[in-house]
């Protein structure tokens, strides 16, 4: 007999994309008339840029030749774009990152789920709530979450930091000892930011704590407001705490081509039950090597081709495209008297849902009445009762025609 790992079975129902999906496809079918607008999942829908489709293929013909040729690849991603993420990510905003503190890899999800692998199972783990499902998630698969409280909605052995208007979706440090600390900023699912010296905070407790900070900032590009910290290592003393997730999805349109990076710094240190210190890159570096080959070479040239002139320029035509709807989605909110936060440094708008419904009450109306799609902040945690997500990455044309339904509904 095979026993499953019982942790899977402290998960709650599917993945939220997921959920979302079947609804739709369901309604879809049931009304093959409808046109339905997707706003749900931060998927992107401008083409590649064309400096990576050309470097895409002048890859993949350097493939069919014998000089060009490559197999197996560096696990930890090509030094061509290790280089470029060093000297463009972080050189440029004066921060002194090494190459061998880069591992690229197949995205953001798959790096910030697959981190928890490095990290001992008694770890207490802190996550915002609402928050990004994956950082949640994964920590119950890996047996740190303890059991589920379906009153609270919450779990056992997760410190659940609480974003919402009260405090001005800024988190506040947590009352008790924690050992990991997910944060994400420019926020999802809230599209909210942090300054620099709220970020230090962060920061001076986890050096004070000897704990983690791992640091999404998928987002950055879409900061439009100068004192917003891009990296967290913009702030003094983060390369001893801090590991960061950096992803070329949202940014270059690679939701699917696949290819983000993380940093860990040699100075972030761990710790074994003996109290012997070791460095999470190293760890991270063997579980690499062992489970992943490395990102096509392909796509590792297109990702270095973001980082060309004419690459910087198409991805922020792009970026602008998206932020343009932001505002779009932020002005019909706006005219239909729905409050609203986030959507000017971040693709997506947070919004109070209206007449005191739930969250899932109105994604379904929504979806039923004025056929679009949107998340539930439910979905996102406790703390996003109450709340909606739109996201900025739709066409301008089905943003425009979303929220006039939106506004006709007359929420
Ligand atoms: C989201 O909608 O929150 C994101 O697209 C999900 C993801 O990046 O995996």
């Amino acid at each position: 007999m095979s026993y499953i790992n019982e942790n899977f079975l402290e998960l709650q129902e599917s993945y939220l994309f997921s959920t979302i999906a079947k609804k739709v496809a369901k309604y879809t079918e049931e009304h093959p008339d409808k046109e339905v607008i997707k706003l749900g999942i931060g998927d992107v829908t401008r083409p590649i840029p064309k400096a990576c489709v050309e470097a895409l293929h002048k890859a993949v013909d350097e493939m069919g030749t014998q000089e060009g040729f490559r197999g197996y690849g560096p696990e930890q991603g090509y030094e061509f774009l290790r280089k470029a993420i060093v000297e463009n990510d972080y050189k440029a905003r004066g921060i002194d990152i090494a190459e061998d503190e880069i591992f690229v890899s197949d995205g953001a999800k798959c790096d910030t789920g697959n981190i928890v692998d490095i990290f001992a199972k008694d770890n207490v783990v802190a996550i915002t709530d609402p928050v990004y499902p994956v950082y949640l998630d994964t920590n119950v698969m890996a047996g740190r979450s303890g059991k589920f409280n379906s009153d609270e909605g919450t779990y056992q052995n997760i410190v659940y930091l609480p974003v919402t208007k009260e405090n001005g979706f800024k988190p506040e440090l947590p009352k008790q000892r924690v050992d990991m600390i997910y944060l994400c900023f420019p926020n999802n699912p809230t599209g909210t930011i942090l300054k620099k010296d709220e970020l230090k905070k962060w920061v001076d407790y986890a050096k004070a704590n000897n704990s983690v900070i791992l640091y999404d900032s998928a987002y950055e590009a879409f900061i439009t407001e100068n004192d917003v910290p891009h990296s967290i290592y913009e702030v003094e003393g983060a390369k001893d705490v801090a590991i960061e997730f950096r992803s070329f999805s949202k940014t270059a349109g690679f939701t699917g081509l696949r290819c983000g990076y993380v940093v860990i710094p040699k100075s972030v240190k761990g710790y074994s039950k003996e109290g012997k210190e070791a460095e999470y890159n190293k760890l991270w570096n063997r579980r690499t090597c062992t489970k992943f080959n490395g990102v096509a070479y392909i796509v590792q040239r297109a990702a270095e081709a973001v980082y060309s002139s004419e690459g910087q320029k198409q991805i922020r035509e792009n970026i602008n495209y998206y932020m343009e709807n932001a505002k779009i989605i932020r002005e019909g909110l706006e005219d239909a008297g729905i409050k609203y936060y986030g959507g000017l440094n971040a693709p997506y708008v947070w919004l109070e849902v209206p007449d005191g419904k739930t969250s899932w009450e109105f994604f379904d109306e929504l979806l039923q009445e004025s056929n679009v799609v949107g998340t539930p902040g439910s979905g996102f945690g406790p703390k996003g009762e109450g709340y909606f997500r739109l996201t900025a990455f739709g066409t301008k044309e089905n943003t425009i025609k979303a929220m006039e339904r939106i506004k006709r509904k007359g929420c």
